[in-house]
């Protein structure tokens, strides 16, 4: 049995990530120069295609700014980046050890020590577009104000990078959020409804539709049920605001970073 355990476990066990035993130090053991080098490897490979290979975002949140909204200090860090983010799509460091987390942890720090993304634009124009022309606050809530059908935007300059948000407005379908969907149904009755799935079983579906009322139905009872993979019921700026508009609007964007 011994002997079983020892050649089945041991593969296993090397295999494991971070020992849960581990009790995590509050200041990173391991941010030599050494150490950063072989982060900035790591990151490149499992960390830059969400995040930038310089930190700058994209997918991922912005990590090249002086404070992470999540991970403020290094014991926080090793964390996240141990566990992820549930909910979003952070994943948990995939077959990461203890020392190879904290040099991840020590590249990222860094990261936030370069200069930040300088966009051009007017924050303050960009917040009276998005008030007014773009009609943006319709389907999105920043502050507690606003309309539900998009995602909340309080907090968007430090989850996104500028390029993503520039891509967000004029191609709003090169960048659909995980888990996203856009359907289109006619009921029983004959109505016809677009909108957002927000649930859906082998029974039943749940739908948020683009004035944000959530209704579900059997789908057994509907006349039709398309989904629209791929498509988003936010319309592109392209055509409607100026080159130099979308830039204030994107710069206003960046400027937002939540409870900073
Ligand atoms: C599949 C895309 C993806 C990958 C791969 C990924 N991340 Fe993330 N990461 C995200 C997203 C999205 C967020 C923002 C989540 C949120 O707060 O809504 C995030 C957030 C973070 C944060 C918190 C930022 C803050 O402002 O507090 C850190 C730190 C981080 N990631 C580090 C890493 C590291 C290190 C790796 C590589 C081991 C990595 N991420 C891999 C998508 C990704
Ligand atoms: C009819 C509703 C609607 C309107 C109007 C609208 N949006 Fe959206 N927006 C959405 C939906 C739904 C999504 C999520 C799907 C997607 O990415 O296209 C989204 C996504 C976004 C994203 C990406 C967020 C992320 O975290 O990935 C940004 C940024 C954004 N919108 C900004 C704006 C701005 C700025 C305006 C005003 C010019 C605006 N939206 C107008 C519905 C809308």
């Amino acid at each position: 049995m011994r002997l079983v355990c020892m050649l089945l476990c041991v593969p296993l066990w090397a295999m494991a990530q971070v020992d849960p035993e581990y009790v995590v130090p509050k200041k990173n053991p391991y941010a030599t120069p050494a150490d950063v080098r072989n982060g900035q490897n790591l990151f490149m490979g499992q960390c830059a295609r969400c995040h930038g290979s310089k930190g700058e975002g994209g997918l991922g949140a912005v990590l090249a700014q002086p404070r992470l909204r999540r991970a403020p200090d290094d014991e926080s860090l090793f964390i996240l980046i141990r566990d992820g983010i549930k909910g979003t799509e952070m994943p948990a460091g995939y077959a990461l050890d203890t020392r190879e987390t904290w040099q991840l942890a020590a590249y990222v720090r860094g990261l936030g020590r370069l200069t930040p993304e300088t966009v051009p634009g007017d924050p303050k124009r960009g917040q009276d577009l998005y008030r007014t022309k773009g009609r943006c606050a319709q389907c999105h809530i920043v502050g507690g104000q606003g309309g539900s059908l998009g995602p909340e935007l309080t907090d968007v300059g430090s989850r996104r990078s500028a390029t993503y948000l520039r891509a967000a407005l004029l191609d709003p379908e090169s960048a659909l959020p995980k888990g996203f969907l856009q359907v289109r149904l006619v009921t029983k009755e004959g109505a016809r409804i677009t909108g957002l799935r927000l649930n859906e079983d082998v029974v039943s579906i749940q739908v948020k539709d683009l004035n944000g009322g959530v209704h579900s139905f059997i789908k057994g009872d509907l006349k039709e049920l398309q989904r629209d993979t791929g498509k988003s019921p936010m319309p592109s700026l392209r055509g409607t605001l100026s080159p130099s508009e979308v830039d204030d609007l994107v710069a206003y964007l960046v400027s937002l970073r939540g409870n900073q």
